[in-house]
C-alpha cells in the first residue's frame, strides 16, 4: 500500500532540520494537541537589536508528520523576524511539504502553535508585549489547556485535574488533583511555571498538589 506522504514529507521525516534540544534558549514552548495527545517543544534565539530568528531547534514526540511540519516550519521560520514568523501558517508548512493528508492537519497545527507560543514567550519575556490585558482567572486557565497530563496524554483542564486557581495582585495559586509525590507533580509544576510565570503582571506562582 503506497503511504500517503509526499516525497518531501518522507524526507524530512527522515532527516528533519533543526532538530533537538537547545542550551540557554532566549525562549521556548512546550505545545501540546488535545486531538491525538502528542507535543512539541520549540526552542528560539533570537537576535535582541534586529529581532531576527538566528536558530530554533524543536524536539517532536508526535507522528512523522509532525516531524516533517516541525522540520519545515523551522526552515521557514529561521532568519525572519518574530512578526514575519508570527505570519507564517500551518497553510505554507502544508503547502511547503507538497500537502498532508486531511486527517494530519492537526499534526501541522500543532507545530504551528508551538512556533508561535515559543514567540509568544519571547515576548513575554521581553517586555515586547503591546496588549496588556490584566491576568484573570479565565486567562491563567486558557494557559492551563496548553499543559498536558502526562497519564493520559489531554491537558490538564480537560481531565479535570484543575480544581482551583486564584488569582490576587500577581500572586497566582493553582491546586491540582494529584498527589504531590505523583511520578509526574514535579513535571507538571515546572511545566505550570513555565506557561503561567511569563505573564506580564505575575510575580509569583504556586501549585499545590491536593490529591
Ligand atoms: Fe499526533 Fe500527528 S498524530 S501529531
Amino acid at each position: 500500500m503506497p503511504l500517503p506522504y509526499s516525497e518531501t514529507v518522507m524526507e524530512h521525516f527522515k532527516h528533519p532540520r533543526n532538530v533537538g534540544s537547545m542550551e540557554d534558549p532566549d525562549a521556548k514552548a512546550v505545545e501540546g494537541s488535545p486531538a491525538c495527545g502528542d507535543m512539541v517543544a520549540v526552542y528560539l534565539k533570537v537576535d535582541a537589536d534586529s529581532h531576527r530568528i538566528d536558530d530554533i531547534k524543536f524536539e517532536s514526540y508526535g507522528c512523522a508528520s509532525n516531524i516533517a511540519t516541525g522540520s519545515i516550519i523551522t526552515e521557514l521560520a529561521k532568519g525572519k523576524t518574530l512578526e514575519e514568523a508570527k505570519a507564517l501558517t500551518w497553510k505554507d508548512a502544508s503547502d511547503a511539504l507538497g500537502g498532508l493528508p486531511p486527517i494530519k492537519t492537526h499534526c501541522s497545527v500543532l507545530a504551528v502553535d508551538g512556533l508561535r507560543a515559543a514567540i509568544q514567550n519571547y515576548e513575554e519575556r521581553h517586555g515586547l508585549v503591546s496588549e496588556r490585558e490584566p491576568t484573570t482567572v479565565e486567562v491563567v486557565r486558557k494557559r492551563l489547556k496548553h499543559v498536558m497530563n502526562p497519564v493520559v496524554g489531554l491537558d490538564l483542564v480537560r481531565t479535570k485535574l484543575v480544581t482551583g486557581i486564584e488569582v490576587t495582585d500577581g500572586q497566582v495559586q493553582i491546586a491540582i488533583d494529584l498527589p504531590g509525590d505523583h511520578q509526574f507533580a514535579n513535571n507538571i509544576r515546572e511545566e505550570i511555571r513555565e506557561k503561567i510565570e511569563p505573564l506580564w503582571d505575575v510575580h509569583d506562582v504556586t501549585v499545590r498538589f491536593t490529591g
